[in-house]
């Protein structure tokens, strides 16, 4: 079979990863792919950076762009970030020219996932998003097709790596915030602006997200309850554990009587729960189902290789030739936010 010809806009902490993945793994991953994969296009802001990567025989452009309505790929990567500008508006060339899109891109699909799935649709190609939520596991695949034979009562979790890091870092080692968050932040977890992670809109996105596959509703981050972490102290990690609890940041979808109520806040949790002991960058995912119970997913939610593994997951996907569908029909019925001090779990 004919090689697939992979563009990747952004080389961040991601987008390195999966390049350096790529060329190391070239002969086993075309093994399971059952075709070569090859990087032939990347773009990023700054060319002259050492990222160690070797990028010989690969094509550079300086636009986003123009790397994704170029001829020389047939799937467009974006890792670049942001819910509008050059992000956006690649996404958009990339599948109004007919190429595939893996993204890992949360905060662009929350605002712009319904248009861009018809636009996929509409150009007969995939919009593939399994990194976007919860890095590297596999949380996407399995609300919409490993579960699908599920009426799905709820579903939520710890959603932000860079929270669970700073979270446990404070109660174990008795940290303060701004430490945590600064070595979160050197350790690639956190985004670009940090205040996504810490104030719960990473977390909203994803859960958006997640919302969508699960209940069928059209996403909608604006119907999300949310509270962030930065103004836990030490002393309510304190008196947490002296009750018994962890406080995490938990993103939470449900069926209620009003529709489907989506928050995002700290929460106490009994310390012998199964979310209780997730520690460090890992994130959980709970996901109740009728017909299997309930399932819980843990792995990496952050840093360069487990969110590059997810994106190869995807491309391994269009390489096979299986469609993705990128959201289900809108079915659901979302309720308006509620206000949330901090929960019981
Ligand atoms: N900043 C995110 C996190 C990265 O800390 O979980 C993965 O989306």
């Amino acid at each position: 079979k004919s090689e697939l010809r992979v563009g990747v806009a952004g080389l961040g902490t991601v987008g390195a990863s999966l390049v350096r993945l790529l060329r190391r793994k070239a002969d086993s991953f075309a093994a399971r792919c059952g075709r070569p994969v090859t990087v032939t296009g990347v773009s990023a802001r700054d060319r002259s950076r050492d990222r160690g990567i070797d990028l010989s025989g690969t094509a550079w452009f300086d636009r986003a762009e123009d790397l994704a309505v170029s001829s020389d790929i047939d799937v467009f990567v974006e890792l670049i970030g942001g819910d509008n500008g050059p992000a956006e508006a690649s996404v958009r060339a990339a599948l109004a020219a007919g190429k595939h899109v893996v993204t890992a891109n949360k905060a662009l699909l929350a605002r712009h996932g319904v248009e861009l799935a018809r636009l996929a649709e509409e150009n007969g190609v995939s919009l593939a998003f399994e990194a976007a939520a919860a890095g590297g596991i596999p949380v996407i695949k399995a609300v919409r097709e490993s579960l699908a034979g599920n009426d799905i009562s709820r579903i939520y979790g710890i959603l932000n790596g860079t929270c669970n890091y700073i979270l446990t870092r404070m109660e174990q080692e008795g940290l303060d915030f701004s430490e945590c968050l600064a070595d979160a932040q050197r350790l690639g977890y956190a985004e670009a602006d940090p205040t996504f992670d810490i104030e719960g809109f990473d977390t909203a996105h994803k859960l958006a997200l997640l919302t969508s596959l699960a209940f069928g509703n059209e996403i909608d981050a604006d119907a999300i309850y949310i509270e962030g972490i930065s103004s836990i102290t030490r002393a309510d990690i304190e008196a947490a554990t002296e009750l018994g609890y962890r406080i995490k940041l938990l993103g939470v979808a449900q069926k209620t009587d009003s529709g489907i109520e989506q928050r995002v806040h700290p929460t106490m949790v009994p310390r012998a729960s199964a979310i209780a002991r997730i520690d460090g960058v890992l994130n959980a995912v709970a996901i109740d189902g009728d017909a299997v119970g309930e399932v819980v997913l843990v792995g990496p939610g952050a840093g360069g290789n487990a969110t590059a593994s997810a994106v190869l997951g995807d491309i391994a996907d269009i390489a096979r030739g299986l469609a993705i569908p990128a959201l289900g029909r809108p079915v659901g019925k979302l309720s308006p936010y509620k206000a949330a001090r901090m929960r019981m779990h």
